[in-house]
Parts: structure tokens; C-alpha cells; sequence
């Protein structure tokens, strides 16, 4: 086999078989193959797509790169939740501790805030004393007795996927839908997971711009799952503004928080439970999705969610009284109003620029090694269909320190348009696909 002909072929739009497949991974991987063949033919894919079974074969083989975690010792059917990536998105602060409150066991591995978008880990590690770098032995004693942790990804797991990544980043080759579902399913898959709810996200804030771009990234993701025998469902969901009001580190905890209290923003309290309810139902504790919803209620209104957060903060090495004395969280020194130019109804708030300001600000990274400040970040004042008066706020900044301080403001002064009349209301959950 020659690297040089299949990267031939696939410029020309064949299918390689999986064997050809795994000799370019593999090969990568052991840097037997170049990064500028390796380049080619991501571009190559970029431009002519993969099929099913070029996608689970690609899929399989960074699966099988490293090492996977065995969860067959926990009992209970283990259901994860992903998201493809969002501002303001800390659903799974509230979804997994309903779930596991119904006896679902979630094993949750999550990632780190990348550009515009937030981390679930970074967003835990905001709690003074929370440790996400749990030992694997550490991980399943917890899911044996709580039903839930959070750790981070190790570099153990798919690391073809890991290599591939980085170069994908740099010869933009990311955008691509075939290579963007074999990385995100061959680490999930990596979990020993018996079944997982995605959340692709859609919209300006979104990595899938267009609805159709995150149903066929929804559709190759559940394919996935199906042919390695998941249980699977992906929610698509809008992200043309940012889910609740908060968007940075503690102050998304202080939010998770009081939604679990069911005194959350209504879009994250109807997004939260219907992720948690399909958890629910993949995790078999419900013979229904009617029931599952049901049960996800409960659990919101008996507060035995907001319990489990708090056990498994306690677990994590975590102070648990975050989520009542908010001032024992990291707190920003400096606020800054965002006033509106003029009168009107908010018909868009552009979530991408929202997600850079706060980066720009600390709450986010740009590059991988950037540290988070947990302090700051956004509240907005109103949403999308909101009214608001000339000199209304329509957002504070929370900050540490000055710099980028003023770009910022200005980014999130533009994020938000303004218009004589109230736009249509958009729909949050968009479609389910699975
Ligand atoms: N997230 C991933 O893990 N991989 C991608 O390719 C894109 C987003």
C-alpha cells in the first residue's frame, strides 16, 4: 500500500476500504506517514466526504489507538451526555445530576473551554477544591456509590484522535463533517458507555452554522453509535443566542445552581430537563420517554438533583456550600454595563461574540494552555424578544483585569440587535434525530 495512492483516490472521490483506512491512521500515528500527506488527505476528505463505513472504520481505529475504560465493575446502565459546544451551555451541571438522581449511572468526561466555547471542566474547577483529574480506579469507586463523576479527558484515550486534532487545527481541515463525528464519537466511545444523548448545537455560537450542517453531523454521529450497538439520540439545539443568562466559569455554576432550585432562566430549566429525560430513557429507567420527562420533573421539584450536585461536589474535594453562599465562589472585582444605543425588541444576541468576549476578558482559552480566569465572564440582562428602553443595560461584563477590557464591551454591545419590532420566536429544540 502507498500513502500517495489512497490520498490519490480519495481526492478523486472512491471509497477506501478499512483496512486502507487503518494503515493511514495507524501509520500517522507511529509518524511513518508524514504530517504533509497526512494534510492531503484531510484536505482530500474535506472536499469529497467519507461514507458510513470509511467514517466507522476511522471511528474504530482512533477508538482502538489507546486505552478505553472499563466500566463493566459499575453496575447500572452508564449514559453520557455530549455537547458539540456552546456559550453559556452548563446543561450538564443540571441534566446528569437529575439522571443519576433516577438511578442512571453517568459517567461523565468532559473537555475544557476551546474559542468562544465553554468547558464543563473549567466551569467545575471554578468551585474551590474540585478535583476533575480523577484516577480511573478513583472515577468508577464514585460512580459505584454516588451514580455520577465528572473528570477531564486523559491523554491515554484516543490518542490518533489527540495527533490528528492538532494537525487538523492548523491546515484547516476541522470543518469537516465525517472527520468532526469520528472524533468526538471515538473518544465517547472510549467511556464504556452503554448509550449517550448528543446535543448538537446550531447557530451562531455554534460550530455548525446551518441546520442542515448539524443534522447531517447529528445523523453520522448516531450512525456511529448504532453500528458499535449504542443507545443513542441527538437533540438539535439552537444556539443563536446563549443558553440562560450566564456565561463564564462560577458565575455558570451560580446558575446551575439556581436552576436546580427550579429557579433557572426558562430556555436552560426546558433544555435541562429534556436532555436529562433522554438520559433517562437510554439508561432504561423509564419504560417511556413520557415517564423519563416525568421523573426529570420530579427530581428538579424534590430537589434530589440539586442533592446529588452537591454529594458529588463533596466527593470531588469540592465545597458544596457554593451552591447556596455564592460569595464563597470566586467573585469578580470590576462590572461594566452594556447600555442599549436605542429603544426596541432584542431580536438576536450573537452568541459567538458573546463567547470571545468573555474569553477575551479570561473566561476562555484561545489557546490550549491559556489558564482560565473563574471569576469573570457575562450576565445578560435580556433575551431575544425582550423590550428594552435607550440607555437599558443590556448585559454587565464582570471582570479582573482591564485588558481587552473595552474591545470587549464593544463586541457585546454589537452581539445584541436591536429592532422597532419583535422578530418570530425561534424554537430551542430544534429537531431530535435517533
Ligand atoms: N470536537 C472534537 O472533539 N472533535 C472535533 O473534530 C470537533 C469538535
Amino acid at each position: 500500500m502507498r500513502t500517495v495512492d489512497l490520498i490519490h483516490r480519495k481526492r478523486d472521490g472512491d471509497e477506501l476500504s478499512p483496512e486502507e483506512i487503518v494503515y493511514l491512521v495507524e501509520g500517522y500515528t507511529r509518524e511513518e506517514i508524514p504530517d504533509y500527506q497526512m494534510s492531503a488527505f484531510l484536505m482530500a476528505v474535506c472536499f469529497t466526504g467519507m461514507t458510513e463505513r470509511e467514517i466507522t472504520a476511522l471511528t474504530n481505529c482512533m477508538l482502538h489507538s489507546g486505552a478505553t475504560i472499563d466500566l463493566s465493575s459499575v453496575p447500572g446502565v452508564k449514559v453520557d451526555k455530549h455537547s458539540t459546544g456552546g456559550v453559556g451551555d452548563k446543561t450538564s451541571l443540571i441534566a446528569a445530576p437529575l439522571a443519576a438522581a433516577t438511578g442512571v449511572v453517568v459517567p461523565m468526561i468532559s473537555g475544557r473551554a476551546l474559542g468562544h466555547t465553554g468547558g464543563t471542566l473549567d466551569k467545575l474547577e471554578s468551585i474551590p477544591g474540585f478535583r476533575t483529574n480523577l484516577t480511573i480506579d478513583e472515577f468508577q469507586e464514585q460512580l459505584k456509590q454516588l451514580g455520577l463523576a465528572f473528570m477531564g479527558q486523559t491523554p491515554e484515550v484516543a490518542p490518533a484522535d489527540g495527533k490528528l486534532y492538532s494537525l487538523r487545527d492548523v491546515t484547516a481541515t476541522i470543518e469537516s463533517i465525517p472527520l468532526i463525528a469520528s472524533s468526538i464519537m471515538s473518544k465517547k466511545l472510549a467511556e464504556g458507555l452503554d448509550g449517550i444523548v448528543l446535543d448538537v448545537k446550531c447557530g451562531t455560537g455554534a460550530f455548525m452554522k446551518k441546520q442542515m450542517d448539524a443534522r447531517r453531523l447529528a445523523q453520522a454521529m448516531v450512525t456511529i453509535g448504532r453500528r458499535m450497538d449504542k443507545r443513542i439520540q441527538a437533540l438539535i439545539t439552537d444556539m443563536n443566542q446563549p443558553l440562560g443568562y450566564a456565561i463564564g466559569n462560577a458565575l455558570e455554576v451560580m446558575e446551575a445552581s439556581q436552576t436546580l432550585q427550579n429557579a433557572g432562566p426558562v430556555d436552560l430549566t426546558r433544555l435541562s430537563l429534556e436532555l436529562a429525560a433522554r438520559m433517562i430513557y437510554l439508561g432504561k429507567a423509564a419504560k417511556t420517554l413520557e415517564e423519563a420527562r416525568e421523573m426529570a420533573q420530579a427530581r428538579l421539584l424534590d430537589g434530589s438533583g440539586y442533592r446529588k450536585f452537591k454529594e458529588v461536589i463533596k466527593t470531588q474535594g469540592g465545597d458544596p456550600r457554593v451552591l447556596d453562599k455564592f460569595e464563597l465562589l470566586p467573585n469578580a472585582l470590576g462590572a461594566r454595563e452594556i447600555t442599549s444605543p436605542r429603544a426596541g425588541f432584542v431580536t438576536a444576541i450573537d452568541a459567538e461574540d458573546i463567547g470571545r468576549a468573555s474569553a477575551m476578558i479570561g473566561a476562555g482559552r484561545s489557546k490550549k494552555d491559556d489558564v482560565v480566569d473563574p471569576a469573570v465572564g457575562v450576565i445578560l440582562e435580556v433575551k431575544v424578544g425582550q423590550r428594552v428602553d435607550a440607555g437599558g443595560v443590556l448585559a454587565r461584563l464582570y471582570y479582573t483585569k482591564e485588558t481587552g477590557l473595552d474591545e470587549a464591551a464593544g463586541l457585546i454591545e454589537d452581539a445584541f440587535h436591536i429592532s422597532s419590532s419583535a422578530g418570530e420566536e425561534r424554537a430551542l429544540i430544534l429537531e431530535v434525530i435517533g
